[in-house]
């Protein structure tokens, strides 16, 4: 028998990105691919891409510059790319870098299997398709293998809104929900395998609205209480939300559902309400403080993250200011910015861009504020009580770690937890990126 094929799949981009990974390894898998973290001693390199930002797409085009040569040394490899950059590149992918066999699009993947025995035969393999069936569907079943205790489960696919900077509408196609059933079923295999924390993923998981039994339009809310009845299933997070969809429903999971924790990312990406005109949001920096007033009113220990834009074109230092105004006032626990990076084919790369230097300026002054918020928070955290559920051993011998209901990390020192457990812990200490707990 000859020995089994390699696969070393390089994920980069959102968590939506590091599911599909893992469900193309589990088709690959199927095929006889075995994983392997080395990319020197593969068959077959997968990169599944992310087109978000110019920096995530150029990335891509180095890495591949760096494993072409291994194709000499193994003249069986085959490269793949999948994800965003494949959907929005296609078949310009294998010009600028002849190394690359196959082109995958994030919503073909169930034909993968297919694309791999051509690439074998010694074609090439493209496919940037939006198909009518859903990929999840016809992808290989997965298989029944021990979990780490937290997984991430995508509900829903694409996105509608059409932000005016964002790929993500035209590299993962059009807003589509999973059946409910799928999902609850594919929950409990996960629970079976040792899952104890699931986050459900969708570019707009609040919009959520799919078919439950009986043909019931289920809500994200309805999917929450839905999967809160599995036994041994024990925490329950979503992201990303958009502002505009935190029904009322599911505020009132967030007050009454216990599995669901007390943290909620929520991207604003400007405080001004210009920019957000221009930017397409439709929402104002008022609506979405009103939201988080709700959020808050509903769960008042919630730790709230999102998102931020600095150096949208035509954004002035008054527009930038109301930003910051926003940050001062909701202070989140958590938040990314990034500076603005034109899209080809988005509406805002149409438009003239602002002074780089005036953009990297408003970005390092904005991650100071966030940085700010966020050291507080975690030093507001020395003497509370958190549950923790322990995800792995930690680097000092007897040291566990694992996150909290509020997502802090936090290493627990001392104590016998093991990996799947949920700790009361007791909060000491508030490093740089983490928190550091005593078992209670
Ligand atoms: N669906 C999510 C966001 C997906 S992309 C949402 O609506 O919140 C993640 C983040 O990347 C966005 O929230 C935004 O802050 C950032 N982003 C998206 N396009 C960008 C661009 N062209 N330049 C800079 N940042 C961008
Ligand atoms: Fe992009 Fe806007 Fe859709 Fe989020 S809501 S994925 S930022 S278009
Ligand atoms: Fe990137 Fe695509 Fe996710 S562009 S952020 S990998 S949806």
């Amino acid at each position: 028998m000859s020995a089994p094929k390699k696969l070393f799949i390089k994920t980069y981009g959102c968590q939506m990105n590091v599911y599909d990974s893992e469900r193309m390894a589990e088709t690959l898998g199927a095929q006889g691919y075995v994983a392997t973290d080395r990319a020197d001693d593969a068959d077959m390199i997968l990169l599944n891409t992310c087109h978000i930002r110019e920096k995530a797409a150029e990335k891509v085009y180095s890495e591949l510059g760096r494993l072409k040569p291994l194709k000499a040394a193994n003249p069986d490899l085959k490269i793949g790319v999948a994800g965003c950059v494949a959907q929005a590149e296609g078949a310009e992918i294998m010009r600028r870098q002849p190394a690359v066999d196959l082109v995958v699009g994030p919503q073909s993947y169930h034909r993968l299997g297919q694309m791999e025995a051509e690439v074998r035969a010694g074609r090439s393999a493209l496919d940037t398709d939006f198909p009518a069936e859903d990929k999840f569907d016809h992808l290989a079943a997965r298989p029944k293998a021990a979990r780490a205790p937290a997984a991430f489960l995508t509900v829903q696919e694409g996105c509608d809104k059409f932000c005016a900077f964002c790929v993500v509408p035209y590299t993962r196609g059009a807003e589509v929900s999973r059946p409910v059933n799928r999902i609850l079923d594919e929950a409990r295999d996960l629970v079976e395998r040792g899952v104890r924390e699931i986050t459900l993923l969708g570019q707009n998981v609040n919009a959520y609205h799919g078919e439950g039994p009986a043909g019931r339009d289920y809500s994200l809310a309805a999917l929450i209480w839905a999967l809160a009845e599995i036994d041994g299933l024990e925490r329950i997070r979503f992201t990303t939300s958009h502002p505009n969809d935190m029904t009322d429903d599911l505020l009132e999971a967030h007050a009454n559902c216990a599995k669901l924790m007390p943290y909620l990312h929520l991207p604003v990406q400007s405080g001004s309400d210009y920019i957000l005109k221009r930017m397409n949001r439709s929402h104002t920096a008022e609506s979405y403080l009103r939201v988080i007033d709700r959020i808050r009113a509903a769960r008042p220990d919630i730790v709230l993250s999102g998102d931020f834009i600095v150096g949208f074109p035509e954004e002035t230092e008054a527009h930038f200011q109301a930003t910051l105004d926003l940050i001062e006032e909701v202070k989140y626990g958590y938040a990314y910015s990034f500076k603005y990076s034109t899209r080809p084919g988005t509406p805002a790369a149409e438009r003239g861009q602002i002074d780089p230097a005036a953009a990297d300026d408003r970005l390092q002054r904005i991650q100071a504020l966030i940085t700010r918020h966020q050291q507080q928070i975690q030093t507001d955290m020395v003497g509370c009580e958190v549950r923790v559920l322990v995800e792995k051993p930690g680097r000092l011998p007897g040291q566990m770690v694992g996150k909290s209901e509020y997502l802090h990390a936090v290493h627990i020192d001392g104590g016998q937890a093991k990996v799947g457990d949920i700790v009361p812990v007791r909060i000491v200490q508030a490093k740089a990126n983490s928190l550091a707990g005593r078992p209670i």
